[in-house]
């Protein structure tokens, strides 16, 4: 692999092969942010970790085992949707795009769009941007299996990702959100972040959003505590990262995992719950924590929608939608929308 030093100075270009190569963000700038994160959540109560923390490559592996889970249905129901609307996506696209989609992680759902986009179109680009380096393993098998697809992946931030977007050449763009990850954000960061999505989207655009549906409160507190134990160990793997990366003495095991549906929020709500009276020294930070049993570090919302909040979601940003999709038990939704 080549790797060669970027204008701005914020990137490295790893050249993989002839049709795959990615953007990386420099490594003291990532660790900077996590720095500043864990000083402002947990520097004061109520704690908090953002959840973009949880994806270094063991948060993003164990991610991947989550996708495959018995109790989680999301990843299966929006890759059954994707699948079973191929056709009509294709239709309604109507010619070819290049498909840039937001927290890619291991690709595996991507294939069901870029078969459609194949479909509407070939020579299809793709731009996978993830804040983990999962961009690499995962762009790259789907390379091997699209023999006519083009990869430019962009390892870091949302936002970053979508900046260097901005500035690339060529068919319109098909953005993809999936997997629900919207919903780690607040209503009105959601809002704002699909507005601005929609200011960078240029006449001809198109916007893909998968999103998880409100239900039955047991489904829901059953997918984010599998009985596996899997998304407890994506959870608590946010303190293994922090004590490698920033150098902190949390002792893993007196913490434990809860996820309870809060219904009047209308979201799953993710803790890491402390067991013990403990102290924890973050230097990295420039933090010592004192947690008392029962003290809880907020680590993730999942917000689930109705489709009327959907649709003024989509309004609000500046978007109309052309097609909303539904699994035929209602668990999950894919959107296509266009600006407005
Ligand atoms: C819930 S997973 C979804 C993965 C995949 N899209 C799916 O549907 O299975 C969220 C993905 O977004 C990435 N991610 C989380 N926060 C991010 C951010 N602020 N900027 C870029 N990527 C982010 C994570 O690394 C992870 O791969």
């Amino acid at each position: 692999m080549v790797r060669q030093r970027m204008h701005p100075p914020a990137y490295f270009r790893c050249v993989v092969s002839e049709r795959f190569s990615y953007y990386r963000v420099a490594g003291r700038r990532r660790l900077a942010d996590l720095a500043g994160a864990v000083r402002d959540g947990l520097g004061s109560r109520p704690y908090s970790i953002p959840p973009r923390f949880f994806y270094d490559d063991a948060g993003s592996a164990l991610f991947e085992e989550i996708c495959s889970l018995p109790e989680y249905y999301p990843t299966r129901t929006e890759a059954g949707i994707l699948g079973s609307v191929r056709r009509e996506l294709a239709g309604l696209l109507g010619g070819r795009f290049r498909l840039v989609e937001l927290g890619s992680g291991h690709s595996t759902k991507t294939r069901r769009v870029l078969d459609a986009l194949e479909d509407a179109g070939p020579g299809t680009e793709y731009v996978p941007i993830d804040i983990s380096d999962v961009v690499e393993a995962g762009a790259g098998s789907l390379v091997d299996d699209y023999p006519r697809v083009a990869v430019t992946g962009v390892v870091d931030t949302y936002e970053g990702g979508l900046a260097l977007v901005r500035g690339m050449d060529g068919p319109p763009n098909l953005v993809a959100f999936l997997g629900s990850s919207l919903g780690n954000m607040y209503p009105d960061e959601s809002v704002a972040f699909l507005g601005m999505v929609r200011s960078m989207m240029r006449p001809g655009d198109m916007f893909l959003l998968g999103l998880d549906l409100a239900k039955d409160k047991s489904v829901l507190e059953a997918a984010y505590n599998d009985s596996a134990g899997v998304t407890a160990r994506f959870n608590l793997n946010a303190l293994h990262r922090i004590n490698r990366e920033l150098g902190a003495d949390f002792e893993v095991s007196r913490f434990s995992h809860q996820a309870p549906y809060n219904a009047d929020g209308g979201r799953i709500e993710m803790y890491l719950v402390s067991e013990a009276d403990q102290t924890v020294r973050i230097p990295g930070a420039g933090i010592t924590l004192r947690l008392r049993p029962g003290d809880r570090i907020h680590t993730e919302n999942s917000y689930k929608y109705t489709v009327p909040q959907i649709r003024m979601m989509a309004r609000d940003a500046g978007f109309a939608v052309r097609r909303l999709w539904r699994d035929d038990n209602e668990l999950f939704s894919v959107t296509l929308m266009e600006p407005a």
